[in-house]
C-alpha cells in the first residue's frame, strides 16, 4: 500500500484543495455581502474583515471537522471500489466507461411511497449541505473529505417507511460492461454482486448519515460513488455503499457484502472502535493519508457525542 508523505505530494496535487478553500471563502464572503445563506456554512456576523480583504477565520458548520482536508487528488485516486478493481488506483483508472446519468433509484419494501424514481425526483426539494467529515477505512488509513449531500433522514421522512420497517438496505448498480470487477473470473475480491449495505433505522435517521452527490464542491466522480452514495462517518468506510440503485425498507437485518464475504472479520455495525481489533490487525491507530506519523483512532471516529447513545447496552465486541 502506497502512503504518501506530506513532502512527497507535488504542489499540483495540492492546488485543488487551495481552490476548494478559496471557493468556500468566496461563498461565505459573497453570502455575507449579499445577505444570502450558503448551504452548510454559517455566515459570520461581522463581514468587515471579509470586505476589507483581511483573513477571515473559517467558521465551522455544525457537523464539520476543522481538520485539514485530504487533497482532492488523493480523495479521487486512492479509492476502494472493487467493481472497478482491487487496487486503490483501479477505480480512477478503470471507471472511464461508467455513465452516472441518467440514473434511477428503486425504492422498495415496507414503505408508503415505493416507486422507481429518477435521481432528480428522489432528491427534489431536499436541501443540499456541504460537510467536512473525517473518514476511517478498516484498512487503517483515514482521510478528511468535504462531501456534499442530503441528510438520509430527510429522504427517509419523505418516503415514509411503515412502522414495521426496522432496517434500510442499499444496493449498488450491476453493470458488468462498465464495471470490470463484476465480470466473473476477472479478479477475485471475494465479494458477491451487487454490493449491498444496510443500516438500522435509527442509524439511518441519525443526522450524520449523508447521501452524497458531490466531493470538494463538484459532482462526485465515478470512483467516489457517482451519482449517489452513502456516507456514515462514525463507521468504517465499507458501509459507504456507492452508486446506489436500490433502497429497500425491511424488518430483517440485511446481509451486507463484507459480512457475507468474511463474517468473522466484518460485522453488520462496523462502528469505528479502537478497542476491538480486526482479527488480522489492530484498529487502535490510523495513518491519515498525506501524514507520516500514525494517530490514535477515536471511538466512533470522533463522533461519539452524536452516535454513542444508539449503541448503549450493546456489547460492541459481539456487535462489531
Ligand atoms: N461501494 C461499492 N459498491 N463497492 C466497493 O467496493 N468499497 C467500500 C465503500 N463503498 C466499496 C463501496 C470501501 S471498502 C470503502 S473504504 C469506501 O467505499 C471508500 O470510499 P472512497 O473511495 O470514496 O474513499
Amino acid at each position: 500500500m502506497l502512503i504518501k508523505r506530506a513532502s512527497d505530494i507535488a504542489s499540483s496535487e495540492i492546488t485543488p484543495e487551495n481552490l476548494y478553500h478559496n471557493r468556500r471563502e468566496f461563498i461565505k464572503t459573497a453570502s455575507a455581502v449579499l445577505g444570502i445563506a450558503a448551504a452548510g456554512a454559517i455566515v459570520p456576523a461581522c463581514t468587515n474583515s471579509a470586505v476589507s480583504g483581511m483573513t477571515q477565520s473559517k467558521p465551522k458548520g455544525k457537523y464539520d471537522t476543522d481538520e485539514k482536508p485530504t487533497p482532492y487528488e488523493d480523495v479521487t485516486h486512492y479509492n476502494n471500489y472493487y467493481e472497478f478493481g482491487i487496487d486503490k488506483a483501479d477505480p480512477a483508472a478503470n471507471s472511464g466507461k461508467f455513465k452516472p446519468t441518467p440514473w434511477t433509484v428503486s425504492v422498495e419494501g415496507m414503505v408508503k411511497k415505493p416507486a422507481s424514481y429518477s435521481l432528480d425526483d428522489l432528491l427534489k426539494g431536499l436541501t443540499p449541505e456541504e460537510r467536512v467529515y473525517r473518514m476511517r477505512c478498516v484498512e487503517a488509513w483515514s482521510m478528511v473529505i468535504p462531501w456534499t449531500g442530503v441528510p438520509l433522514a430527510a429522504l427517509i421522512a419523505r418516503l415514509e417507511p411503515t412502522p414495521a420497517a426496522k432496517y434500510v438496505e442499499f444496493k449498488t448498480i450491476m453493470r458488468p460492461d462498465e464495471m470490470p470487477g463484476q465480470r466473473p473470473s476477472v479478479f477475485g475480491s471475494g465479494l458477491h454482486w451487487p454490493y449491498t449495505e444496510g443500516l438500522r433505522m435509527d442509524e439511518a435517521m441519525n443526522p450524520l448519515a449523508l447521501l452524497v452527490t458531490g466531493v470538494y464542491g463538484k459532482p462526485a466522480l465515478a470512483q467516489n460513488g457517482a451519482p449517489i452514495r452513502l456516507v456514515t462517518p462514525w463507521k468504517y468506510g465499507f458501509k459507504g455503499v456507492k452508486s446506489i440503485v436500490k433502497i429497500r425498507f425491511t424488518d430483517k437485518q440485511p446481509l451486507t457484502a463484507w459480512n457475507e464475504a468474511a463474517p468473522q472479520e466484518y460485522g453488520f455495525f462496523a462502528n469505528v472502535n479502537p478497542q476491538v481489533d480486526h482479527p488480522r490487525w489492530s484498529q487502535a491507530s490510523e495513518r491519515r493519508i498525506g501524514e507520516f506519523y500514525k494517530r490514535r483512532t477515536l471511538m466512533f471516529n470522533g463522533y461519539a457525542d452524536q452516535v454513542a447513545q444508539m449503541y448503549s447496552g450493546m456489547d460492541l465486541r459481539k456487535s462489531y
